[in-house]
């Protein structure tokens, strides 16, 4: 027959409690207290003479606290000893992401012009339809302005708006252009790269929006000369090898002369490869010496200021550098695409 006093039992486990050293040991008598000799207590119970119960009950439940809390403590302590730190071993490598290619090419341009003085500003996405075309010259009639090129916002019940009031979302960057002219007199110069966005049918040179950089010169005798020079200047930069630049006529109606800006193809160095469509030549950009019109827009006084500006797809940029074949793998969001850059 066990002993039958909690008071005892107490005692005694505590005793042979401290008298072994390891969790394991400790754990085995926990267990052993609870399942026999608590347990005797409570079967022999009900045999007990009423004056009795209370005391050894009470005492009983007592115990039963203990033993549990004691294996507690042990199971603590051994988690303790087990879950040490192992400093020798390799550290988990956290997962970051990497910069957009995109945000790559951007953050390179900016890099690059702010080295010639050019300072990088931003103008607004949501954008009035007199800073997108009115104040750069482009007449009413013009084709770009159409529901097929353009994204208008409607605004509802408001009729008869005037262009200052009607929005759209910016076609392109140069847009920032009166708008940072009417706050800022020449001498100027800036890059305006952001976001633009066209209705245009998807393919692998076409996106609904892209990016633009924008670049505006303005002062005193600021000539084509001037812009060959910088822009030749940016491209060796960029393409970090001999690059040639060339000039071809063409229109905007904010720019007078007007050029396409080709650059030699990096890849087949002039000899013809796919990349450059076996011409030699890349087109880059649209640039010319800016309209007395939009530089009267901003108020500009032009019997003595001239300036250039050029813009261009970041997008195209990030492609001829990587050769990349289709525009709408930046927009996808496909992490094996993204990861390689
Ligand atoms: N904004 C023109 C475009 O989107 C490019 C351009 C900018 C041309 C500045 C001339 C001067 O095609």
């Amino acid at each position: 027959m066990k002993e039958q006093d909690p008071k005892l039992i107490k005692k005694r486990f505590l005793k042979e409690l401290k008298d072994v050293k390891t969790s394991e040991e400790k754990k085995k008598i926990c267990k052993k207290y609870l399942e026999e000799d608590l347990s005797s207590v409570f079967s022999s119970f009900k045999n007990l003479p009423a004056a009795e119960k209370a005391r050894v009950g009470r005492g009983a439940n007592e115990l039963k606290q203990l033993l549990l809390t004691k294996m507690e403590m042990v199971k603590e302590t051994e988690k303790e000893e087990t879950g040490w730190l192992d400093v020798t071993l390799p550290g988990k490598e956290p997962i970051l992401g990497n910069i957009h290619p995109l945000t790559q090419m951007q953050k390179k341009c900016e890099d690059i012009f702010s080295k010639m003085g050019f300072v990088t500003i931003e103008g607004p996405e949501l954008e009035n339809e007199w800073y997108n075309f009115d104040a750069l010259n482009v007449k009413e009639d013009h084709p770009a302005r159409e529901m097929q090129d353009t994204l208008f916002v409607k605004q509802k019940g408001r009729e008869g708006l005037t262009s200052k009031e009607k929005l759209l979302m910016r076609t392109q960057t140069s847009a920032v252009q009166v708008r940072y002219m009417e706050k800022n007199k020449p001498p100027l110069r800036v890059i305006v790269p952001g976001r633009v966005f066209r209705n245009e049918a998807t393919d692998n040179s076409h996106e609904i929006n892209f990016y633009q950089l924008e670049g505006l010169m303005v002062g005193e005798d600021v000539s084509v000369a001037n812009f060959k020079a910088i822009i030749g200047s940016f491209f060796q930069n960029l393409f970090a090898t001999d690059v040639e630049i060339r000039l071809r006529p063409s229109y905007f109606p904010f720019t007078e002369p007007s050029f396409e800006v080709d650059v030699s193809c990096s890849i087949c160095k002039k000899k013809g490869c796919s990349a450059c469509q076996r011409t030699g030549w890349i087109e880059v950009m649209g640039a010319g010496m800016v309209h007395p019109n939009v530089l009267q827009s901003a108020k500009i006084d032009t019997s003595k200021f001239t300036g250039f500006a050029f813009g261009g797809g970041v997008d195209r940029l990030a492609m001829i550098k990587h050769e990349i074949n289709d525009i709408r793998l930046f927009y996808g969001g496909d992490l094996r695409f993204l990861k390689q850059f």
